[in-house]
């Protein structure tokens, strides 16, 4: 599914659809530039399960965040700073796939061999100042 967003709170109002239609699929892997918006989604995403959007914060310099959501939890990784795969397994990632909550991770391509085959990767293009290009698509 393509769209594209005009502002950040179209970003975030696509974000919160995706947190409604997430099923069983409990991995989001976000991929995009700097500044392409990924932070700005996790706070759709986290707003859309219920949660306080002005929780969310980049977690880059502590590769993950931890926030509550309606009836569920929401681990916020950033692979941006990770050197590769081996850091992710370090902070217990594998554990925390076999957790319940929703995992979402920005930077996912760092970490692409870790990622479960059954999850949503979400696209995001810079178009221009205020627009972004955001594709969704169900893998596996
Ligand atoms: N349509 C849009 N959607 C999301 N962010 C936008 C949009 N237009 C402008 N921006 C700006 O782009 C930046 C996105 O930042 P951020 O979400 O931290 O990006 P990332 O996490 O991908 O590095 C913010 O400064 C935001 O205000
Ligand atoms: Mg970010």
């Amino acid at each position: 599914m393509k769209y594209r967003s005009r502002n950040i709170a179209q970003t975030e109002s696509i974000a919160a659809k995706l947190a409604g239609s997430l099923e069983d699929r409990r991995c989001v892997a976000l991929y995009g530039e700097l500044g392409a918006g990924k932070t700005q989604f996790v706070r759709g995403l986290v707003a859309g399960l219920g949660g306080n959007p002005r929780a969310v914060s980049s977690p880059t310099f502590v590769l993950l965040n931890v926030y509550t959501a309606g009836t569920t939890t929401v681990h916020h990784l950033d692979a941006y700073r990770v050197a590769g795969s081996r850091d992710f397994e370090q902070i217990g990632f594998s554990e925390l796939l076999e957790q319940d909550g929703v995992i979402v991770i920005e930077w996912a391509e760092k970490v692409a061999d870790l990622l479960p085959p059954r999850r949503i990767d979400v696209r995001i293009e810079i178009i221009s100042a205020s627009q972004r290009q955001i594709t969704i698509e169900r893998i596996g």
